[in-house]
C-alpha cells in the first residue's frame, strides 16, 4: 500500500501554480458526450476521478485521446446507454453522464455512485428535476432507468437547495430540449459558470451562470468547441493553508482569486499577510496564526465545505478557541479523529467543531479518511513535530495532482512509498 511519509517543521516557500478544477472537468467531460461531436479540453488535471470521466467516456462508445492536460474526446458514435457499476462506483459525478446520455439519446441507466463518504449523498433533487423534463424513471434490478419517450421538454424548475451536481444535470439536459427552462436557486458555483461557458461555446443558449436563477433556451444541436478548465481554486486554498501552518511565505500563480474571495479574509484574520494580483496569490504567514471566532460552511460564494478540512486541521495550531459549522454534508468530520491522534484538541457536535488550538502537534500514523479529510492530514502534518505516515492515499490523488511533488518544491519533507 502507498503512504505519504512527512517530517513536519520545514517552512513552506516560494512559487507554484495549480492544475486544472477536477469539478469544472468532471461535468466538462460529461457535456462532451452530449456533444456528438469533437471537444478539445485543455488544463484537464492528471487526477484519478478525471480518469474515470474517461473510462465512462470509453465505455459509451467515445474516442477519447489525452497529451497532457489536452484531452480530445470524440463522441459522434455512442454505442452504449449505460455506465457501467464498477464506474459508477468510482465517483459521486459519474450521476453526472445522466444529464448529458439524456440530452443525447433520450435514455440513461445509472446505479448508485460511489465517491466520498462525507454524508448520505442522495440524487433524489437530480431525480426530480430531469422528471420535471418529461423524463420517467424506474428502478429495476439495483439500477435506475432514465427515459424521455416524447423528449426533453423545458419546464420551469426549482431546487430545494442549489445542489452543484443537480443544477448540472439539469445544465446538460435542458440545453437540448425543446423551449425554454427556467431554474430556480441553482448553484453558483464558478464550475457552473465553467460548464455554461463551455456548453455555450458549444451552441448551447445558457443565461444566468453564477446567478441563482438560469435560463436554458432548447436548442436543436450542439457543434464541436474548445475549452480551457478553470483553475482549482479548492487545491490553490489547500495550499494556501499548508503554508499558513508552516510560516510560510508562498505565492500561488494562475489561480483567479475572486474564486477564493471568500477565504483570503479568513486568513487575514488568522494573521497572515494576503497579496493579491489578477491571477495570483501571495501568503506570508505569522509566527502562529490566530483562532478565527466561527466559520460556517454555505453554498458558493459562501465558504465552501471543500476547504472545511484543511482549514479545521490549520485552526489546530490556531492560537485560541475557533468553532467550525459544516452545513453542506452531514458526515465531514472524519479527518477529526486523525488529527486527534497528532495531539489536536477539537470535540465534535452534530455539525459543529469546537477547535481549541494547541501549540504544537506532533508526528503520528494517519488514515486518510476521503479526499478532502486526507489533504487535512497532510496540512497538519507538515506543522507537526516529527515523522507522520498517511495511508490511505489514493482517497488524495483523487483530487491534488501530484501534492508531494509541489510540496517538496516549496520546501517541504514529503516522500510518496
Ligand atoms: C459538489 C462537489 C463537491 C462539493 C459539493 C458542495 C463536484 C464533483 N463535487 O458535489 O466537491 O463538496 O458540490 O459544494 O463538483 N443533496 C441531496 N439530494 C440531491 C443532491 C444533493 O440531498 O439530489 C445534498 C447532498 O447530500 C449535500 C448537499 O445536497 O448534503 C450538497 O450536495 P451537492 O451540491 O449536490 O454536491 P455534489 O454535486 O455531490
Amino acid at each position: 500500500m502507498e503512504k505519504l511519509v512527512i517530517h513536519g517543521g520545514n517552512r513552506l516557500t516560494g512559487e507554484m501554480s495549480v492544475h486544472g478544477s477536477k469539478n469544472s472537468a468532471l461535468p466538462i467531460l460529461a457535456a462532451t458526450a452530449l456533444t456528438g461531436c469533437e471537444s478539445v479540453i485543455h488544463n484537464c488535471p492528471r487526477l484519478s476521478d478525471v480518469d474515470a470521466a474517461i473510462d465512462i467516456l470509453k465505455s459509451l462508445g467515445c474516442k477519447v485521446n489525452r497529451e497532457n492536460d489536452t484531452v480530445t474526446v470524440n463522441s459522434c458514435c455512442l454505442e452504449n446507454d449505460e455506465v457501467p457499476a464498477p464506474l459508477m462506483q468510482k465517483m459521486r459525478s459519474s450521476v453526472i453522464f445522466m444529464g448529458a446520455m439524456l440530452g443525447r439519446n433520450g435514455k440513461a441507466v445509472l446505479s448508485a455512485p460511489g465517491g466520498c463518504e462525507i454524508g448520505l449523498r442522495p440524487i433524489d433533487m437530480h431525480i426530480s428535476a430531469v422528471k420535471a423534463l418529461g423524463v420517467s424513471v424506474t428502478n429495476e434490478d439495483g439500477r435506475l432507468y432514465f427515459t424521455a419517450e416524447n423528449g426533453l421538454k423545458g419546464a420551469k424548475i426549482t431546487l430545494p437547495f442549489p445542489s452543484v451536481g443537480a443544477t448540472e444535470n439539469v445544465m446538460l439536459a435542458a440545453c437540448v430540449a425543446k423551449g425554454t427552462t427556467v431554474l430556480d436557486n441553482a448553484a453558483r458555483e464558478p464550475e457552473i459558470t465553467d460548464l455554461a461557458d463551455f456548453l455555450n461555446k458549444c451552441g448551447a443558449r445558457i443565461y444566468g451562470a453564477g446567478d441563482s436563477t438560469l435560463i436554458i433556451k432548447g436548442v436543436n444541436r450542439l457543434h464541436p468547441a474548445e475549452h480551457t478548465v478553470i483553475p482549482d481554486r479548492i487545491a490553490a486554498a489547500s495550499y494556501l493553508l499548508c503554508a499558513a501552518v508552516t510560516q510560510g511565505n508562498i505565492l500561488i500563480n494562475e489561480i483567479t482569486p475572486k474564486h477564493i474571495a471568500v477565504l483570503l479574509p479568513v486568513l487575514q484574520e488568522m494573521g497572515c499577510i494576503i497579496k493579491l494580483s489578477a491571477n495570483s496569490v501571495r501568503l506570508v504567514a505569522p509566527a502562529r496564526l490566530s483562532r478565527v471566532e466561527i466559520l460556517r460552511t454555505m453554498p458558493y460564494p459562501g465558504f465552501p465545505t471543500d476547504i472545511q478540512a484543511p482549514m479545521t486541521a490549520a485552526l489546530s495550531v490556531a492560537d485560541g478557541t475557533s468553532v467550525m459549522i459544516e452545513n453542506i454534508f452531514e458526515s465531514r468530520y472524519k479527518h477529526i479523529s486523525e488529527l486527534l491522534k497528532l495531539g489536536a484538541n477539537i470535540s465534535v457536535e452534530g455539525r459543529m467543531a469546537v477547535i481549541r488550538g494547541v501549540p504544537y502537534l506532533s508526528g503520528a500514523l494517519l488514515r486518510a479518511p476521503d479526499l478532502r479529510g486526507g489533504f487535512a492530514l497532510i496540512t497538519a502534518a507538515l506543522a507537526a513535530r516529527g515523522e507522520s505516515e498517511i495511508t490511505h492515499i489514493e482517497h488524495i490523488y483523487r483530487g491534488y495532482e501530484e501534492p508531494e511533488h509541489i510540496l517538496e518544491s516549496l520546501g517541504a519533507d514529503i516522500k510518496r512509498i
